[in-house]
């Protein structure tokens, strides 16, 4: 069985982006593989500096997962900061990474551009997640695109360790799906909780449908003919569609008729029902916040188990022994 290890920051509300470039296919992986997915909230906080949004923002996270059908028995599920070997490993492999690896990251560049505090922490982000991967000894790692530099480095810093100090990690692959690499936000860039452009899948139903009607669109009139391939509403339409009804609309788009308005309402609907019996369940399990709490705490049992044998193993190699 192989290991397959990923995480989410709970930095926001959860969104169709994190849904279909990652949540998914983590969850259905439990019935496969030796599954350890985990809340990052260490990560988050480069973003978040705000006690009581950080700490909800955790259990909601948690709650999400759970209530899109993630199995806690099956798996290993818990939150980064309940198991703080990983911030001595972390610290270890900082060691071993040349700055010159860390200042090509895109992600820290379109982050502080994004108007992200420039922090140690946000620069030395990639360390932490290499420490994250590589102290559960994950052999896949499924992210969405925007991650794969950081599984590259992940990769790097495992190398650099083994060379220093003797074969020690197993080095991680990206796992991507093509299909929904990268799902656009509202305004057609990357849907991220960091650029305010996200549609999140736990919404009320007013609030959901406002957000769906704010997708960004041209001003082509509704008879003139559009290409779907520029159109940020037509790939969001296509991860919850039927191949029927996305026939229909490529038609409409490249013969003309599609009507901007409509779709969105459709859209709508589509995520509306697609996510409607794990909004129930969130409900409940938020009802319930002790139990959640329980899981997460068993769960971080479970992790920690593993995370000090493998500290243990690089803490001799490197010569943290006296
Ligand atoms: P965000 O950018 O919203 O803060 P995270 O960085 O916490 O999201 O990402 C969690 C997971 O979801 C990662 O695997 C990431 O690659 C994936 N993901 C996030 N946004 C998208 C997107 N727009 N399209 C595809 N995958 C995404
Ligand atoms: N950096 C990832 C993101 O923003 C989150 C993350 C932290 C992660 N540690 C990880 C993903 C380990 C996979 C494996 O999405």
């Amino acid at each position: 069985m192989k290991r397959i290890l990923s995480g989410i920051q709970p930095s926001g509300q959860l969104h169709i982006g994190n849904y279909f470039g990652m949540m998914k296919s983590v969850i259905s992986s439990v019935e496969t593989a030796d599954l350890y997915a985990f809340i990052v909230d260490l990560h988050a906080l480069t973003s978040v500096h705000d006690r009581a949004k950080l700490s909800a923002g955790t259990l909601e996270a948690a709650a999400d997962f759970l209530a899109l059908g993630l199995d806690p028995d099956k798996c290993t599920f818990w939150v980064q900061s309940d198991v703080p070997e990983v911030c001595e490993l972390a610290w270890i492999l900082s060691t071993v990474t040349s700055m010159g690896l860390l200042e090509r990251c895109h992600s820290y560049k379109d982050k502080t551009a994004k108007g992200i505090a420039a922090s140690h922490g946000l620069f030395a982000y990639p360390v932490l997640m290499a420490a994250d991967i590589l102290l559960y000894q994950a052999e896949i790692v499924p992210v969405g695109k925007d991650q794969k530099q950081h599984l590259e480095v992940a990769r790097d810093i495992a190398v650099s360790f083994n060379n220093n100090f003797g074969e020690t990690f197993i080095l991680p692959e990206a796992a991507i799906s093509e299909s929904t690499a990268v799902v656009p936000g509202l305004d057609g860039q990357k849907m991220s909780k960091s650029y305010g452009n996200t549609i999140p899948m736990f919404l009320e139903d007013k609030e959901l449908r406002k957000r769906v009607m704010a997708v960004q669109t041209d001003c082509t009139p509704v008879e003139d003919p559009k290409d779907p391939a520029k159109c940020n509403l037509y790939a969001l339409l296509k991860l919850f569609a039927s191949k029927e009804k996305m026939e229909e609309v490529h038609g409409l788009y490249v013969n003309g008729g599609a009507a901007y308005g409509y779709l969105k309402q459709d859209l709508f609907e589509l995520i509306r029902d697609h996510f409607t019996a794990a909004r129930a369940r969130k409900k409940e399990l938020m009802a319930n916040q002790d139990g959640l709490r329980a899981i997460l705490k068993q769960g971080a049992e479970k992790a920690r188990a593993k995370a000090v044998v493998t500290l243990d193993l690089v803490r001799d190699r490197a010569g943290l022994r006296y």
